[in-house]
Formats: C-alpha cells, sequence, structure tokens
C-alpha cells in the first residue's frame, strides 16, 4: 500500500521509478499457488513480464516454473532460483544460439511453433547428442478480444501451428528422432477480461485432442498459456485466479496423467507495481491543460503502443477536481498517459502514481532520446 508514510519517503527519491509493494507481490503468489494447487496445476511464471531479480526471486520461492523467451531470460531466471527443469523455452524466433544454449541448460520443453524450427531443434540435439522435449504451440484461432497488438491466436498471427497443418506436423516428428514430444501450447493472447474466451480455448483444445488421439500419440502436458488480465480501473483488486483455474479445470478434458500447465505473467506482477514521477510543469492547451511529469514513454511505453488505460494518482494533493492531460516530455505526441482525466488540483513537485504498472512496464523500458532508465524502489527498502 502507498501510506502517508510511503509518500513521505518518496519525495527524497529521485524520479521516475518502479515502486514494487512487495506484501501484494506475495499474496498474490500465495494466491495462485493456492488456486492452482488445487487442480494439482503448474505454474510457470512468464519472465518477460517482469524481469527483475528480486521480483524473480520472490516469485521462484512459491515453487513456480518460469516461462522464457530468450537465453538471457533462462540464465537470468536459473540464477534467481528457478529450477532448469521446471524452465520452459518459447518464442516463435529463437536463434540458433538459444536453442543451444538452452540445451545445455537441460531445461524442460521448448515450445516449438514450426516444422522449419522443430527441424532445426533437432539438428542442434542431434549435434550435441540429445534429445529435446517439446510442446506443439497450436494456434488455435480464438478472438482474445484484447488489444490486436497482443492478440496472438487469430489467422493472421505469426504463432503456432496451424490446425490445418497439424497432420503433417505429426507425421514430420515422426522422423524427427532427437525431439520428443510431450505436450501442446497455446497462448492466445494478453490482457483477457472475458471469461467465455478461455471457455472457447478449452473446447478447442479437447478437440485437437481428440485429433492427436487420433493419431495414437500420447500427450502428457496441456500448456495453456498465460494472457489472465487485471483490473486496470481497480489498481487494489486481486486478479480473477479463483474463477479462471476453476473454469479451466471444468471445462479442459485432460486423459489419465496428463498435467496442465499455466504461464501467467501480468496477472502475477501486474498489480504490486507502480511509476511514481514528479510533475514538471503545469501548461495551457488550446483546449486543456496539461500536466507534464518526469516519467515518459520510455519508462512505461503501454499506453503509448496499446492505448492502456492506467489509473494515475496524485499522491500530494488534495485540492479541488481538475481535468488535465497527463504527458511525458518525449518529443512525440504518443507520450501521453492520459486525456482529459480528473485529479486535485496539479502544481510542479506533485508526486504522481501511475498505477498497475508492475508488468511490461520496466521490462519494456528504452533508453530513447538518451533518458536514464527508471529506477527501482521496494517497499521494504523504504
Ligand atoms: N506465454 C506466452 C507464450 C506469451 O507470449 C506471453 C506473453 C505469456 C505467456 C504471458 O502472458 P500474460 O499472462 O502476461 O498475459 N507487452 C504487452 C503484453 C505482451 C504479452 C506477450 N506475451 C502489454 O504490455 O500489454
Amino acid at each position: 500500500m502507498i501510506t502517508s508514510k510511503t509518500i513521505a519517503r518518496f519525495r527524497d527519491l529521485p524520479t521516475p521509478f518502479y515502486f514494487y509493494d512487495l506484501d501484494v507481490l506475495h499474496s498474490t503468489c500465495q494466491k495462485v499457488l493456492e488456486e492452482s494447487g488445487k487442480a494439482g496445476f503448474k505454474v510457470h511464471y512468464a519472465v518477460k513480464a517482469n524481469p527483475n531479480p528480486r521480483i524473480l526471486k520472490i516469485i521462484s520461492s512459491y515453487g513456480f516454473g518460469a516461462d522464457c523467451v530468450s537465453y538471457n531470460e533462462i540464465e537470468r531466471a536459473i540464477s534467481c532460483g528457478f529450477e532448469h527443469s521446471e524452465t520452459v523455452f518459447a518464442g516463435v524466433g529463437k536463434t540458433d544460439r538459444d536453442i543451444e544454449a538452452a540445451l545445455e541448460a537441460d531445461i524442460l520443453c521448448y515450445n516449438c511453433e514450426s516444422i522449419p524450427e522443430m527441424e532445426v531443434i533437432n539438428s542442434i540435439a542431434k549435434k550435441h547428442n540429445k534429445v529435446a522435449t517439446i510442446a506443439l504451440r497450436i494456434n488455435p484461432y480464438i478472438e482474445a478480444h484484447t488489444h490486436k497488438y497482443i492478440t496472438t491466436g487469430v489467422a493472421e498471427s505469426k504463432f503456432g501451428v496451424n490446425t490445418w497443418e497439424l497432420k503433417e506436423v505429426l507425421e514430420r516428428l515422426k522422423s524427427l528422432q532427437n525431439l520428443n514430444l510431450k505436450g501442446i501450447h497455446f497462448h492466445i493472447g494478453s490482457q483477457i477480461t472475458k471469461m467465455s474466451v478461455f471457455k472457447s480455448l478449452c473446447s478447442r483444445i479437447n478437440d485437437l485432442q481428440e485429433l492427436i488421439s487420433s493419431q495414437n500419440i500420447d500427450l502428457e502436458i496441456i500448456n495453456v498459456g498465460g494472457g489472465l488480465g487485471i483490473d486496470y480501473g481497480n489498481p487494489e483488486k486481486a486478479p480473477r485466479f479463483e474463477e479462471y483455474f476453476s473454469l479451466i479445470r471444468e471445462f479442459v478434458k485432460l486423459r489419465p496423467d496428463q498435467k496442465l500447465h499455466f504461464e501467467p505473467g501480468r496477472s502475477l506482477v501486474g498489480q504490486c507495481g507502480s511509476l511514481i514521477s514528479k510533475v514538471l510543469y503545469i501548461k495551457s492547451g488550446s483546449n486543456t491543460t496539461f500536466a507534464i511529469i518526469d516519467a515518459g514513454m520510455t519508462d512505461l511505453i503501454r499506453p503509448a503502443l496499446y492505448q492502456a488505460v492506467h489509473k494515475i494518482e496524485n499522491l500530494t494533493s488534495n485540492g479541488k477536481a481538475v481535468r488535465y492531460d497527463v504527458v511525458g516530455p518525449v518529443c512525440e505526441s504518443a507520450d501521453s498517459f492520459a486525456k482529459y482525466i480528473e485529479l486535485p488540483e496539479t502544481r510542479r513537485g506533485d508526486l504522481i502514481a501511475i498505477r498497475s504498472a508492475g508488468a511490461y512496464g520496466e521490462a519494456m523500458a528504452s533508453r530513447y532520446n538518451l533518458r536514464d532508465l527508471p529506477g527501482v524502489v521496494f517497499s521494504d527498502e523504504i
């Protein structure tokens, strides 16, 4: 929680910085552990959402595995306590170097997305005299009803093998001796808030299981990916884990000895982070008043890239409500966090919190304009 004591401490710190509330992170992990544990599900945290080492160490301490998309992520995850044998490697464009390094690290599974990729992994594994365990990522053609840039399971998506080529892929796999197919993998998008989307995914999985077992292939792992959304309008609200896990438990028809795997990213870390910034100037526009803050799209790109709406609070004013466009200092009109929102009357030096920024915030920060990267402050440090 951002209390008045925390705000007093914020005043002495250089802005902008990410503030991570570790109590929120712990309680979210605990909830995921309980809810997924009830059904015997295995959770691999999607490291890309927030690879900060302290965050990773906390998440790994709950016994979750890691879902990585580069060798650098695998290395970071293992160094922060994740087991190599509980690390999966996804991504539509794995490099030879990444594949080779992952093989050496002896990870649990590669999530494969095409025949050419399977052939490369097979030949690298052969060279090293190893057998790589894989899960086949399948594009299930399900509209995720989220922003188009984070929709990943429809006809125009680059991800996964197409259902119409599935038989050919399974046939090709028979001759790839250094691959061992253990499962199927899906990830249809991110920030999914309609539970009916996950229900559609479950029924598609059931149909695909029929098709695959008709080829006399037994699968041990059904991986439903990540995607559970959070309520950006309500930063104190926990994600709907109970509803999500119980829906999947109810609708996916698991065969004996099959295990369900999950890869949540945002829902684990989104609500524990806020981007804290200071107001530089209040400036009149023709139709609006701008609050120009010292955080920009380089610190949090989500509003500029996905038109994402994060709740914004002025932590240090309780004046009368006034409307502002809250914008950053970067030389692009996309560098805007919110248009025409109500804040208590705001002045230079006020502290602004951009909430629910723990996922894909710090992780996507850049040095565009040669700006400094944002700082990081944990709740137990102040
Ligand atoms: N598994 C795979 C294969 C993924 O590609 C992703 C996210 C996840 C799991 C985790 O999904 P989550 O539970 O976090 O929704 N930068 C964007 C989100 C990109 C998501 C990329 N893939 C944003 O800020 O909204």
